[in-house]
């Protein structure tokens, strides 16, 4: 095409002012969805809206783990495409992980989709919003880059009195079930000042809670000019900074835990007592099966060596039910070993095959029922234990970070160490302070206390 019979043709830009965002998946997900609109809104001064119909930009943040994701993406694409029906200017760019997966085939099926991209890229999102005005033109931006999307990011905003900061990114392991590594890519540790310049920066917003996010936090490692620091020596650098109030991570894999991250918790004051290890089954054979690269002993262990230095620290756990050749025999062993851990939480969930994933060429041979059955007897267990926990909350006092008003008038709302909701009576110019309350009562989800001095 000739450039002057492109120029002729090239439609009325209209000003772009809003953007819209759509998250599913993971906490990291939920990280890249902020920085997407603090770039937007730094390159094109967009303001974020709650609703698609009143935005000019619209992205899909989106998560390929469970069964279905694809078709769900394009249902919810199906009613974008009605808004742009209406005004063919928008903006519709799908990104995440099912983007990365995807790639152009989401074009294919949805040609009103302007932008791909996966989470690797998305930095690059202005330029391809700035193609596509001048040119009109589709893009796909799915390469796994070596440079680092984290130099061309704006600084982090806090919300609230949470912060989040990725640590690393991707994932080597390569369990059987999971298709992360597929999209993600492999893992990248960011450098040590850019880690701590950000958490600095988030300090000095207003952050209290900060959280370093990756799918495998314990994999963290950087070496050079002699240097070589792990996770836990970061967890140390972190944990001191000046003004670090409450320190967390998420997730963890049961495969790093060394003997330096089980001693964290008792000796960075400002790590909280909360760990997410996902173990996801209790048989020897499944974890196997999975490739998940250790067994329910090696598991035991770290729980055992973490509780010997922290004694309450609380729980949580990712499982599956119903991986290809489970038996009753290998989910009783994953019954078994709940008993015997003892969680505070978890996330459970029935296998489903992912495409392109090792195990999905195995047959999915436990029966959908035999799998809603399991479910069931899993989350029946995991409910009680975690009823118990919340009872064992009761007379004890804990320091609680006041977050903000309840939804009950006149009450606060506020998280102990562990991570627990805990409702109370106080003045709302408390919020942001951290303060000891007696716990009085305890539900499922969560806590009913009494401020000890009312100030
Ligand atoms: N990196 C984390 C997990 C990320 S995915 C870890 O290794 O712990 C979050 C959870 O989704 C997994 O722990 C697993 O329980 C679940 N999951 C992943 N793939 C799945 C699949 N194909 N079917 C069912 N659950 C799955
Ligand atoms: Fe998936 Fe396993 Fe990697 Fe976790 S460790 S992201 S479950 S491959
Ligand atoms: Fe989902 Fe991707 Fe996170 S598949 S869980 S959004 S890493």
């Amino acid at each position: 095409m000739l450039a002057t019979e492109k120029s002729e043709k090239k439609p009325q830009i209209k000003s772009l002012d809003t953007l819209f965002i759509q998250t599913y998946g993971c906490a990291m997900n939920v990280y890249d969805s902020s920085r997407m609109s603090d770039l937007m809104q730094e390159a094109y001064g967009l303001r974020v809206v709650n609703d698609p119909v009143d935005a000019d930009v619209i992205l899909m943040n989106t998560c390929s783990i469970r069964e279905n994701a694809e078709n769900k993406v394009y249902s919810e694409l199906g009613r974008y495409k009605k808004i742009k029906d209406k005004r063919p200017d928008l903006i519709i760019g799908v990104g995440g992980c099912v983007g990365q997966q995807e790639g152009d085939r989401i074009q294919k099926r949805a040609p009103y989709v302007d932008i791909v991209f996966g989470p690797q890229t998305y930095h690059r999102l202005p330029e391809m919003v700035k193609e596509i005005r001048r040119d009109r033109v589709r893009v796909t931006e799915i390469d796994m880059p070596e440079i680092e999307k984290f130099d061309h990011l704006p600084k982090p905003k806090v919300e609230g009195l949470t912060g989040y900061v990725t640590i690393m990114e991707g994932c080597d392991k390569f369990c059987t079930f999971c298709i992360v590594p597929y999209t993600r890519g492999a893992e990248i540790s960011r450098p040590v000042e850019d880690i701590l310049e950000e958490c600095e920066q988030l300090i000095e917003a207003g952050a209290k809670d900060i959280s370093l996010l990756g799918q495998n936090v314990n994999a963290y490692r950087v070496e050079g000019d002699g240097e070589d620091v792990g996770f836990a020596d970061l967890l140390h650098l972190v944990g001191g900074l000046e003004g670090m109030e409450r320190l967390r991570f998420s997730t963890s894999h049961p495969m790093e835990m060394t003997t330096e991250l089980c001693e964290a918790f008792a000796e960075i004051p400002t790590l909280m007592p909360y760990l997410h290890l996902p173990v996801q089954s209790g048989s020897d054979d499944i974890l196997k099966a999975m490739h998940r690269g250790h067994k329910r002993e090696d598991y035991f262990k770290a729980i055992e060596e973490l509780r010997l230095h922290t004694p309450d620290i609380a729980l949580s756990s990712d499982f599956i039910v119903g991986f290809p050749g489970e038996t009753e025999e290998d989910f009783e062993l994953t019954l078994d070993l709940v008993r015997k851990v003892g969680y505070d939480s978890a996330f459970s969930f029935k296998y489903s095959p992912r495409p392109g994933t090792p195990a999905s060429k195995s047959e999915d041979d436990v029966p959908e029922s035999v799998k809603d059955e399991r479910l069931q007897r899993l989350l029946a267990l995991l409910r009680e234990q975690s009823r118990e926990r919340m009872e064992q909350q009761v007379g004890k006092t804990l320091d609680v970070l006041i977050e903000g008003k309840s939804k009950n008038e006149g009450d606060l709302r506020g998280r102990t160490p562990d991570f627990r909701i805990v409702h109370f009576k106080g003045n709302p110019r408390l919020v942001g302070q951290t303060m000891p309350v007696n716990i009085t009562e305890a539900y499922n989800m969560s806590l009913r206390g009494e401020l000890i001095i009312e100030n």
